[in-house]
């Protein structure tokens, strides 16, 4: 008997199955990301597929020139054929949180250039409305102490990612950010909209309306939604 997979290394490698010769395909960040980006350095070596990798992150940019994927920058192609990411939150109507590893603003750069985009997940993930997970805002440190406060007035209940105690958790671009616990979100595009609007905030983990077709990890096999 073969070894049982966990639910994210299955859509991991499911959603790897839709890479082609090629393609030039976005490796997204996280510990489900992390599955796809293994089986594509698994094809590479053993299938000769032949693909460059646009990294979201330090992370996955390590992971893959570990594994002999070509990688090149969201500025050294022209655009990227297929993003395959992970995400923190799905509703039902596919909007997304995403940004629970700090990557959101080369993840939402990477999507924006992506002419499709898939995004993998376990089942947890899947919810009727967005919120529960705390929605993360980059912003640059100069000000963020002033947007924190406007959060606070907001009752949008901000915190601010720590590395440590003592120490902000650091973005790869050098920007702090600030986690919004919302519980509930009526209107997504709503709030996005504020979000954009305010000096000194880089970008948001709202990913709306991004999404082609999502893979959810269950323990009956992996479930593919077209979006
Ligand atoms: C990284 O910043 C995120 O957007 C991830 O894609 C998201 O947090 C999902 O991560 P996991 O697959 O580790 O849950």
């Amino acid at each position: 008997m073969g070894k049982q997979l966990n639910l994210k290394e299955m859509v991991g490698i499911k959603a790897a199955s839709y890479v082609t010769d090629g393609m030039t395909v976005g490796l997204g960040t996280g510990s489900t990301a992390y599955y796809m980006i293994e089986e594509l350095g698994r094809r590479v070596k053993e299938e000769n597929l032949k693909i460059v990798g646009v990294p979201t992150s330090y992370a996955s940019k390590k992971q893959a020139e570990a594994l002999n994927i070509p990688v090149k920058t969201i500025d050294q192609v022209n655009y990227v054929d297929l993003t395959i990411d992970g995400a923190d939150e799905i509703s039902h109507d596919f909007h997304g949180i995403k940004g629970g590893g700090a990557a959101l603003l080369f993840e939402k750069v990477v999507a924006t250039y992506s002419k499709e985009i898939i995004w993998i997940v376990d089942e947890s993930k899947m919810v009727d409305k967005l919120g529960r997970f705390p929605l993360p805002v980059e912003v640059i440190p100069y000000g963020q102490d002033q947007l924190f406060r406007l959060f606070q007035e907001k009752n949008y209940h901000p915190s601010f990612r720590m590395e440590s105690e003592e120490v902000l958790k650091q973005t790869d671009s050098g920007n702090s950010i600030i986690d919004l616990q919302l519980d509930c979100i009526d209107d997504p595009i709503a709030l996005a909209n504020e979000l954009d609007s305010l000096v000194g905030v880089v970008e948001h983990g709202l990913f709306l309306s991004m999404v082609d077709r999502v893979i959810i990890g269950k323990e009956s096999g992996p479930e593919v939604l077209e979006v």
